[in-house]
């Protein structure tokens, strides 16, 4: 199998990345070419496999659009995307990460993500599209200072 390498997206990469997202049952109603730039890829030869976004505001970003192919789950893929959207964010200026997930909570935990009231969330956070409109209530605010 080609090795695995994470870089920046392009918009060739666009429609595996929707793919992607609508399998593990995240929003794409917002993602399009304008995001690419701020979006990493993981990929084994010509396949994407995994994916994962970043909305800078700021000194402050929104991580979002983090999935794995299921059939590339639990061999590390997930935690390197996360890894390189920091090092990404770190070298846009950006110090605090704030996200929202319905379930990954205990996976984010691990990388050093802290549960937050959603009302901690600053005022750019909560304009994004994610925060208002594509999460439901009970989505659960996590941040991390990098
Ligand atoms: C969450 C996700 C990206 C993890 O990807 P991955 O490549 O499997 O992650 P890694 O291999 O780096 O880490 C796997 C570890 O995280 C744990 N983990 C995975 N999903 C988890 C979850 N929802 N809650 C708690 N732990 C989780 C695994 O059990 C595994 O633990 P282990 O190291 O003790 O075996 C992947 O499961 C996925 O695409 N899920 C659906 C989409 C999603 O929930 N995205 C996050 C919302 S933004």
């Amino acid at each position: 199998m080609a090795e695995l390498a994470i870089r920046v997206a392009r918009a060739a990469d666009l429609a595996a990345a929707t793919s992607l997202l609508r399998a593990a049952g995240l929003p794409v109603e917002d993602f399009s070419e304008d995001l690419i730039g701020n979006f990493l890829v993981a990929s084994t030869g010509p396949s994407v496999v995994g994916c994962i976004g970043l909305e800078p505001l700021s000194n402050v970003g929104l991580l979002r659009s983090l999935a794995v192919d299921p059939d590339f789950r639990d061999g590390g893929v997930g935690r390197m995307l996360v890894r390189e959207l920091e090092a990404h964010a770190s070298r846009l200026g950006i110090n605090e990460l704030w996200l929202l997930t319905i379930d990954a909570d205990g996976f984010f935990s691990r990388l050093g993500y802290r549960v937050q009231e959603r009302d901690k969330a600053p005022a750019a956070i909560r304009r994004t599209a994610e925060f208002s409109l594509l999460c439901p209530d009970d989505a659960i605010l996590m941040k991390k200072t990098i």
